[in-house]
């Protein structure tokens, strides 16, 4: 794998975030806190529309998903369940000569090698890594680092008060499920969505924003029927091509298709906000990269200017969001944990199992049996017996023949720092004008789709010492402003507020012009609208701007 050329872009990209408010980096008054970024009046303004777009999209504009708000601090008996406690870590190995900590895999990735896993789950570097800062190769074996950040709750500093910062916001969405549930009068199949903030003591956080040790995430867990259910009540499972989308969902879907299902429509979201399909790439996690218990993981990636190419110059990208089939594992992992039932009770199962054949029954029920005892074997506790497990597993598959399972999952989980980021790489367009007199200048616009723009008009008088213009153009602001993220600005050459406007990635501006006034007074009323990527110009009503605005900004 080759260094992209263009850490110079991401130098100038991290130049414009600073210079224009986009992101700034956290206490940078006190020399900044390391994986730590702030967002400033732009980028506040970005992130608040991606998240409103993903919320209205995946709840709101859907009858199956409803939405969720938990706490950043949990009981900690969740991580536990969950298996973040045991093994939510990264490798991470010293340098014994200049002390530098890395971690391993990307110290190895680093200089073309791969990190050594043994037949334990223990690692080992490879022969000749050496240490990135210093050259040396006299590093400390790599051991695990959990990275889950530790409090405390309460004024007591002790073991039995340890509680985490989440790692991620999907777990409050298991542990919620039953409440959800009950309260949404939803059905599975169903989805619980989540917006929210997630903490990883990354070893070392890198390239910009990309790996942060606060960041948000989007999550939704969409909750299905074990293909053994489906089967039951309609024959068969539907499965579907492993590209293009599988269109509206059908009853007899199981997790394949909706799998598939999802990876489409999250590339659909990403579209509509601008990121066109060439500028993404895709990851289907091999088997050996999946855990134990998923069936499928598909990421969606981004072609960021940090990302590396191929001996063939092609470039894959780096991880937007992962859609993954995780089985029935983590509503188990809770029901085992917790001691409460995550079950559901589906009645149309009931009825088209007493229906089948005993054949179909059998084979279904058998098929049901294994899966269970595959799951409670991986995650058995310590003094858990074979025959416990046996016992369980058939409980399990006697309560598929009576409608009851737990229902599987299918986990949609974006975060919302990347994607601002890809947003922001993906609308950062640079160009050099040279005047009559061969001076160079270069120009900076920010091409962002004008749903997520972060303001979606700039509203300018021609001239700021007009009081007509000036009354003219507040009101046309005031028009707007319960509507939209309006800009009003009167200071400068209306060329320097256009390029100021360009910069920020304002799609449209208007001007009040003496036009406005009714000089021409078949104009009176009119604003000239610029188009902020080409420059073009027309004339609207103010009467019709309006709706105009809103039909491209939302
Ligand atoms: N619940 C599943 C889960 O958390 P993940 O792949 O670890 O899966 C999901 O995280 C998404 O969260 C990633 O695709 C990425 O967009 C974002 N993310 C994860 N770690 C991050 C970090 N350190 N900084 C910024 N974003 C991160």
């Amino acid at each position: 794998m080759a260094e992209p050329k263009e850490n110079l872009q991401m130098e100038k990209i991290v130049s414009l975030c600073k210079r224009r408010g986009f992101i700034f980096q956290s206490s940078e008054i006190y020399g900044g806190i390391n994986g730590f970024w702030d967002y400033g009046p732009l980028g506040a303004e970005l992130k608040r529309n991606v998240k409103e777009l993903w919320w209205n999209t995946m709840t709101r504009q859907r009858d199956d998903v409803a939405g969720l708000e938990a706490t950043i601090i949990m009981s900690p008996a969740i991580w536990k369940a969950s298996g973040h406690v045991d093994t939510f870590s990264d490798p991470m190995c010293d340098c014994k000569k200049c002390k530098k900590r890395h971690r391993a895999d990307q110290l190895c990735e680093d200089q073309g090698l791969t990190l050594i896993k043994n037949a334990d789950g223990k690692f080992a570097l490879p022969e000749g890594t050496k240490c990135t800062n210093c050259d040396s190769k006299e590093l400390t074996e790599p051991r695990p680092f959990n990275l889950m950040f530790k409090t405390y709750v309460g004024p007591v500093e002790s073991e039995d008060n340890v509680a985490y910062l989440r790692p991620e916001t999907a777990q409050a969405i298991f542990a919620q499920f039953k409440n959800v549930l009950e309260t949404s009068r939803q059905k599975v199949p169903f989805g619980i969505g989540q917006i929210g903030k997630a903490f990883r003591n990354e070893v070392t956080p890198r390239n910009y924003t990309f790996r942060s040790r606060e960041f948000e995430q989007m999550e939704l867990e969409f909750f299905i029927k074990p293909d053994e259910a489906i089967e039951a009540i309609h024959g068969s499972v539907v499965t579907v091509p492993e590209t293009g989308h599988p269109g509206e969902p059908q009853p007899n879907w199981g997790w394949q298709a909706w799998h598939q299902y999802w990876v489409e429509e999250r590339v659909r979201f990403y579209e509509n906000i601008g990121l066109s399909r060439e500028t993404l790439g895709f990851h289907r996690q091999t088997p050996a990269e999946l855990a134990h218990y998923a069936r499928a993981c598909t990421d969606i990636l981004f072609k960021f200017p940090f990302s590396k190419q191929d001996e063939n110059g092609n470039v894959a990208g780096d991880e937007l969001e992962g859609i993954a089939a995780r089985s029935d594992f983590d509503l188990s992992q809770h029901a085992r944990f917790s001691g409460k039932p995550m079950g559901v009770f589906d009645d149309e199962l009931r009825q088209a199992w007493a229906k089948l054949p005993k054949e179909k029954q059998d084979d279904l029920w058998r098929r049901y049996y294994e899966n269970r005892k595959n799951y409670l074997t991986k995650s058995a506790k310590p003094d858990e017996t074979a025959e416990q497990i046996q016992k369980q597993a058939t409980d399990d598959a006697n309560g598929l023949a009576k409608g009851q399972y737990i229902p599987h999952v299918i986990e949609p989980s974006a975060g919302v720092d990347r994607l601002i980021l890809a947003l922001i790489a993906n609308a950062y367009t640079e160009t050099t004008k040279t005047d009559d007199k061969g001076k160079s200048e270069t120009i900076y616009t920010m091409k962002f789709h004008p749903r997520v723009a972060p303001i979606k008009v700039g509203v300018l008088p021609l001239l700021k010492n007009k009081p007509d213009l000036v009354k003219k153009a507040l009101a046309v602001r005031d028009l707007l402003r319960p509507w939209m993220n309006v800009y009003y600005d009167d200071g400068g050459s209306i060329g320097k507020r256009y390029a100021r406007q360009d910069e920020a990635g304002t799609p449209f501006c208007v001007t009040i012009d003496f036009d406005t006034l009714g000089e021409k007074p078949e104009l009176l009323d009119t604003v000239t609208l610029r188009y902020r990527d080409d420059g073009r110009q027309e004339r609207l009503k103010i009467s019709e701007l309006r709706d105009w605005l809103l039909a491209r900004v939302r």
